[in-house]
């Protein structure tokens, strides 16, 4: 299976960070955000990763993963000329995906237990699509499922104003080869974009299965500021408490990480909080 990770798009609703750099780059406990979607897809076994990037950061989005092999990937990096949609996305990185299983992830995602599970249960079920799924307090901002009694999909729907239900579709998406077809037979939506719920939409509409899994722990979309602010809270929440610098006369309470050849002297920590390495407090 091979992964593809879109780190482009516009980051508009992120604005102004986004004047300034990609979205997908904007560190949540000092990592990139990109980094834990990569770091997530080298633990579920996906080392061959095709980075879909936009003119405008893409060379930021290269610098930042580099060769992959801190991050245990081999990337690809696949420019996308214009922002047109997840669908379109996925269909310029097509010809490296070159008819293998594929899982798309979005690349300003944060999911608290990887994607392992999901691969797992794909590869044992051979479903054509499966999509991962997550309740949501505002279903109106993301693609939402239309689920029946017994489970199964009935539609999805693009950021509803009137939302069949509550459960959003989480940014990761597997897809066998059919996906191909479905990509090439859709046509842009009201807001100009090849949106990837209408992709799915055609798998359903001709008879391909579409599974779904409900995401057990807690995902997040880190596209808007409330949403980063979020994130930056969940992960540094669970950071372990470890000490790596050097900690002289400070109080420390809670959870708290500091990084290697730090120096804090004379300090009061209430964590949760994370210090990188080589920082100095005093
Ligand atoms: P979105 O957050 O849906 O889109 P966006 O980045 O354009 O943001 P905004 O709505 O605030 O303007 O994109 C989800 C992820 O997919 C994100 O990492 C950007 C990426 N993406 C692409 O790579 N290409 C695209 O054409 C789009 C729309 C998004």
């Amino acid at each position: 299976m091979k992964g593809v990770v879109l780190a482009g798009g516009t980051g508009s609703r992120l604005r102004p960070i986004t004047f300034s750099m990609a979205k997908q780059l904007v560190t949540v406990a000092n990592k990139p955000i990109l980094h834990y979607g990569l770091e997530d897809l080298a633990e579920a076994g996906i080392t061959e990763v095709g980075i879909v990037i936009s003119p405008q950061t893409g060379d930021e989005v290269r610098a930042a993963v580099g060769d992959g092999s801190t991050l245990g990937i081999s990337p690809t990096f696949i420019v996308q000329d214009e922002p047109l949609g997840l669908a379109h996305a996925l269909k310029t990185a097509l010809p490296f995906v070159d008819g293998d299983d594929c899982l798309m992830y979005l690349g300003d995602n944060l999911v608290k237990d990887g994607v392992r599970d999901v691969v797992t249960d794909f590869q044992e079920h051979r479903p054509n699509c499966q999509i991962m799924l997550s309740p949501v307090p505002n279903p109106e901002s993301f693609g939402v499922a239309d689920v029946d009694a017994d489970g199964q999909i009935i539609r999805l729907v693009e950021k509803p104003t009137v939302p069949p239900s509550d459960l959003a579709l989480v940014g990761v998406y597997l897809f066998d080869a059919s996906i191909v077809d479905a990509v090439d037979a859709i046509r842009p939506s009201a807001r100009g974009e090849l949106e990837i719920t209408d992709a799915i939409q055609h798998l359903i509409d001709t008879k391909r299965t579409v599974r779904a899994s409900i995401v057990k722990d807690w995902w997040k979309d880190t596209g808007t500021k409330d949403d980063l602010l979020h994130a930056q809270a969940l992960v540094i929440s669970e950071l372990a408490h470890n000490i790596d610098g050097e900690v002289i006369d400070t109080r420390i309470r809670g959870s708290v990480h500091v990084g290697e050849g730090s120096r804090i002297v004379d300090s009061d920590i209430t964590g949760p909080a994370v210090i990188g390495d080589g920082v100095t407090l005093n």
